[in-house]
């Protein structure tokens, strides 16, 4: 063995015998950096005589590339052992379920509203969205409700203080009042304003009085519908409700009532009243609501819009008709999923909540049952 056949068996244990990549690059230096020893050979060959170095050359050179090799394929294995061992280490398993657990729920009120928007999408109807600091013009005058109506006495109105801007008007020079909207029939208003018909909505959404018991709450919620076109009559209006109610219900046997009333915004008026039948002591929607124990239950206002009203939105109510309603969220929620007591609804309570919630992934379907 040469001494040569000697460096080389020693670097290739050693370059073998390296378990980092550390330990593997102070071999590398130490063999073919600027000081290491294959290149102190290398440079001995310019003092060789040519003979010499013509035997020399090739073998050191041979030896040089030998332990570059080594030192690659050992490099090479090094990195592999260090990207499993990180893998193994820092290892995520994708499938394990979300933590943690969903624990919050969508309230029974977002629940419905979002059942309507699924029911009414598919009659083709739009949502529709307004302020709920409203002024009394879109609030009562434009659904002819004038100042010295008795109904705005009956709606029992928190106004806000008036902010007029010095001159007792507001910044567009009409004097106004604010006030937290006390239905959402303002919403009628403001899209026969800016859209054109046909005009097919519903607009879902908070609305206030001043009113307080176990089926009254100061701020609750009311869905409206409006539907303006040319000849729109009341058979449009009561089969739009029929259809609604039943895929709201869930039920074919929804029977209803129109009852005549009165509302300033809509003539004529009428109330409507869903069947009930009494099943475990509770009032449940559907059924005859004459058997034994059922009865009559109002849920809801409606009529066909008033011809004053469609004038005061600019269109001409000798071309253009249409009809409304308007209907308590927070009532239909408790007739349909059975909570009795309105007040809760409101308290925040987290034992409520997950009892009456709905889960956040079951986005009500038609197709799936709206209520599932
Ligand atoms: N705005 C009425 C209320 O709050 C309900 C209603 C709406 C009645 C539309 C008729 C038409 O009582």
């Amino acid at each position: 063995m040469t001494e040569l056949d000697t460096m080389r068996d020693h670097m290739l244990a050693a370059i073998a015998a390296s378990a980092s990549l550390d330990a593997l690059d102070t071999v590398r230096v130490d063999a073919l950096g600027k000081q290491g020893r294959i290149t102190q050979l290398l440079k001995t060959l310019g003092k060789m005589s040519p003979d010499e170095r013509q035997v020399q050359g090739p073998r050191i050179q041979a030896l040089r590339e030998t332990v570059a090799s080594a030192i690659a394929t050992r490099k090479a294995e090094l990195e592999r052992a260090d990207l499993d061992a990180r893998l193994a280490s820092e290892t995520l398993d994708m499938t394990l379920p979300v933590e943690p657990a969903l624990v919050g729920t969508i309230h029974p009120v977002s629940q419905v509203m979002d059942e309507l928007a699924e029911i009414f999408a598919d009659l083709g109807f739009a949502v529709a969205t307004g302020p709920e600091i409203e002024d009394d013009w879109h609030n009562f005058t434009a659904l002819n409700i004038p100042e010295s109506h008795p109904a705005r006495a009956m709606h029992d109105t928190f106004y806000c203080e008036p902010q007029p801007d010095g001159d007792g008007s507001y910044a567009d020079g009409v004097a106004r009042k604010m006030l937290l909207r006390t239905h959402t029939s303002p919403v009628q208003i403001r899209t026969m304003l800016t859209q054109k018909p046909p005009i097919r909505i519903i607009a879902p959404g908070r609305t206030y009085r001043s009113d307080s018991d176990a089926t009254h709450t100061p701020m609750f919620h009311q869905v409206e519908g409006l539907v303006i076109d040319k000849g729109i009559t009341l058979g449009h209006l009561k089969w739009t409700l029929e259809t609604f109610l039943k895929a709201f219900f869930e039920r074919d046997d929804i029977t209803l009532r129109l009852r005549p009333s009165y509302f300033p915004f809509t003539e004529p008026s009428a109330e409507v009243d869903v069947g009930y039948t009494m099943v475990k002591g509770k009032r449940v929607i559907g059924g005859g609501p004459d058997s034994d124990g059922g009865g009559w239950m109002e849920v809801l206002g409606s009529g066909m819009v008033h011809p004053k009203v469609i004038a005061a939105c600019g269109l001409d109510p000798a071309e253009y008709q249409g009809f409304a309603f308007g209907c308590g969220i927070d009532r239909l929620a408790m007739l349909k999923y059975g909570m009795d007591d309105l007040r809760a609804f409101f308290d925040g309570d987290i034992r409520w909540l997950k009892h009456y919630g709905f889960s956040a992934l079951d986005v009500p379907t038609l197709s799936g049952g709206v209520g599932a």
